[in-house]
């Protein structure tokens, strides 16, 4: 292994990669040093494996931060677009899914290849299966490896989040942000499922495998998407986006029945003279069983026909505002990302370099930038290490 180098980027992911071949078709030599055994390790499992690799639809609103200003430069200097362009050069073959979401057709493998292949070009090194144990700064950084000690110029710190700890997540580059005094904003698990309280598991858990079309509200906002309940609580696109925006002992208002006017219908059927129950009509907009459930726990249904004004104010609001207390989330166990990270406030939104720590850049995920679900989070990771990589 060559012990000096222009830049050496730890962490083989997303942003690491992107970074390491734009710095390498300046002409930087450049190393990246990945403890696992392979690159990319969540890359492969993304998007059921097929890798939601952009959103055409990508705006600063879709990120949070504590600074939701410090995305917007990156995202600006490479977009969706430009990422596509590489993805068509390879000739990846790709469909949109829904809402801007692109998707490989065959495999994630297909954009773990192009990463490959574009890094190869740009002269970039792939060292897989080495440990960086520490790092010292004595004018230039030192990485200390199990296959040696590491010599660079510049430094890039591109080791991800916590979520998913089998893919080769780890807490180092949150701890080399400390060791060089930069300020970090603390983690949580994001996009990931909440759990019940015991109460309400004993209520809804039955009603695992069900899932409806909701707007799930937290902390002011709202996410209009797909629902299922799990054994142990709430997941699913609308559950998974709202999480991200959630804190213990807040709550989650959900309309189960978005654009329809429960309260209205229900009158309309009463001066009908409808004998059909109330579950019925609003089994018609929802899942039978979840309809069943929620008459079952609010002492049953009676036909349309005999309802009292009291009584369809308490049914729409019962449907129109589920408001849930969950116990917590699922953890970084099943997160697909972290949110917190590396303060923003640290670095240039322009380099993503330390203010404080000339050479010192940090990229993706480790950063305290999160994307909503959808390919929001690749498109950070680009943007990110492809900003870092025209400097380092
Ligand atoms: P990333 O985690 O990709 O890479 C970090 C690398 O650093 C890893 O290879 C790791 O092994 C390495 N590393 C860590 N510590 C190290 C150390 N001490 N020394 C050396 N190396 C170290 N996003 C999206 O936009 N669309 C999608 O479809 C999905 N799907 C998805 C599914 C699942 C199950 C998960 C868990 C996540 C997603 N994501 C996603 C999120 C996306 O995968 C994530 O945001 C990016 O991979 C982040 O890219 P980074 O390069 O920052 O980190």
């Amino acid at each position: 292994m060559n012990p000096s180098r222009d830049v050496a980027v730890i962490g083989g992911g997303a942003a690491g990669l992107m970074c390491a071949m734009e710095a390498g078709k300046r002409g930087r030599s450049v190393v990246v040093v990945e403890h696992g055994p392979r690159i990319c390790r969540k890359v492969l499992i993304s998007g059921g494996g097929r890798c939601n690799f952009t959103n055409l639809q990508t705006r600063p609103e879709n990120f949070l931060s504590a600074n939701p200003h410090f995305a917007k430069s990156a995202l600006a200097r490479y977009r969706p677009e430009d990422f596509l362009r590489m993805v068509e050069r390879h000739a990846i073959p790709y469909h949109e899914k829904t809402l801007g979401q692109l998707f490989c057709d065959r495999s994630a493998a297909d954009i773990v290849g192009m990463l490959e292949r574009e890094c190869a070009v740009a002269g970039v090194r792939i060292e897989t299966t080495c440990e960086v144990s520490n790092v010292t700064r004595n004018g230039r950084f030192e990485l200390h490896t199990a296959r040696g000690a590491i010599e660079a110029e510049s430094l890039v710190v591109a080791t991800g989040g916590l979520s998913i700890p089998k893919t080769g997540a780890t807490p180092f580059g949150y701890r080399l942000a400390e060791q060089f005094g930069l300020k970090v904003v603390p983690c949580r698990p994001a996009l990931v499922p909440l759990t019940f309280s015991r109460a309400d598991r004993e209520k809804y858990g039955e009603l695992a495998g069900v899932s409806a079309l909701v707007t799930a509200e937290t902390a002011g906002t709202v996410f209009r998407e797909k629902m299922l309940f799990t054994h142990r609580g709430l997941s699913g696109p609308a559950i998974l986006q709202a999480s991200s925006y959630w804190g213990p002992e807040s709550e989650i208002a959900i309309d189960l029945l978005p654009g329809v006017d429960l309260a209205a219908l229900l009158r309309e059927r009463r001066e009908a003279g409808d004998r059909s129950e109330a579950r019925t009509i609003v089994s018609r907009f929802l899942p039978r069983r979840l309809a069943d459930r929620w008459f079952e726990i609010h002492n049953g249904s009676r036909p349309a026909a005999m309802l009292s004004d009291r009584e369809v104010d308490a049914i729409s609001a019962g449907f129109h505002r589920w408001t849930v207390k969950p116990a917590g989330t699922e953890g970084y166990e099943k997160a697909e990302v972290t949110a917190g990270g590396v303060d923003t406030a640290e670095l240039s939104s322009k380099t993503f370099e330390a203010k404080q720590v000339p050479g010192l850049y940090f990229v993706g995920e480790v950063v305290d930038v999160t994307g909503h679900l959808g390919g929001f989070n690749f498109q950070w990771a680009w943007a990110s290490g492809y900003s870092a990589g025209q400097y380092v």
